[in-house]
């Protein structure tokens, strides 16, 4: 069974999705990690595209899912934590809209979350990747209060809410807008605006949803 969350960049679906996981000890998968996993490689292949492909396809990008943490490798480094960097989140919108990284993309979810219960966020998951989701769910937050949680993740990084701001606007401009799957909440998905929401609040509303189907949906 897949379960997915939609929405905008710090809408609050990872950490929401994360918490739903360990709650109902089901697994979690991170769709954004994937696509910036495939811009650290973009970045490290100065930008060039036909490099970049290249690369791409010699490359092993995998992920794991195990005490609470999700962990991306591209053959067997541990790319975690180099993908959340500023270099990263500038540049992930611009490979995530090459229709050729979300197909890769696209394979190895499809792939992983066939033998098990999945819960897992995105921007298109419940439109294109996985239309025939057990539940779907779609987050919202404003722009400031978005902007104030990821300060609060990066506190390690000189960055100021501003930058973030402005980051978090520009992506949520490219993600909705282009061609390939842009972000767009499903006709039947759940509409949750997490700004008003407490965190323990929107993890239980989730949860209540997903319970009685995990006693009868199939894992596959
Ligand atoms: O959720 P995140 O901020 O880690 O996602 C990083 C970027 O990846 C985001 O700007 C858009 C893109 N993305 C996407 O296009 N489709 C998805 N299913 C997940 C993320």
């Amino acid at each position: 069974m897949i379960v997915v969350i939609d929405g905008p960049a710090g809408s609050g679906k990872s950490s929401t999705a994360k918490a739903v996981a360990q709650k109902l000890k089901i697994q979690y998968l991170d769709s954004g990690a994937l696509y910036r996993a495939a811009t650290l490689i973009y970045n490290k292949c100065n930008q060039d595209r036909d490099k970049f492909f290249d690369t791409l396809n010699e490359v092993n990008i995998s992920f794991k899912y195990s005490d609470a943490f999700f962990s991306v490798f591209v053959n067997d480094e541990n790319i975690s934590t180099q993908i959340r960097a500023q270099e990263v989140n500038n540049a992930v919108s611009i490979v995530a809209a090459m229709p050729e990284v979300r197909a890769y993309v696209n394979a190895l979810m499809h792939e992983a979350v066939e033998h098990d219960h999945y819960i897992a966020d995105g921007r298109d998951l419940g439109t294109a990747v996985f239309p025939k989701a057990r539940l779907k769910f779609f987050m919202i937050a404003d722009l400031e209060v978005r902007a104030q949680r990821r300060l609060k993740e990066m506190d390690d990084q000189n960055i100021s809410l501003e930058e973030i701001r402005e980051n978090i606007a520009s992506r949520d401009a490219i993600d909705s807008s282009r061609d390939s799957d842009p972000l767009k909440k499903a006709p039947d998905a759940i509409e949750i605006d997490t700004t008003s929401f407490t965190f323990e609040e929107q993890v239980e509303f989730i949860c209540a949803h997903i319970r009685p189907h995990l006693e009868t949906a199939p894992k596959q």
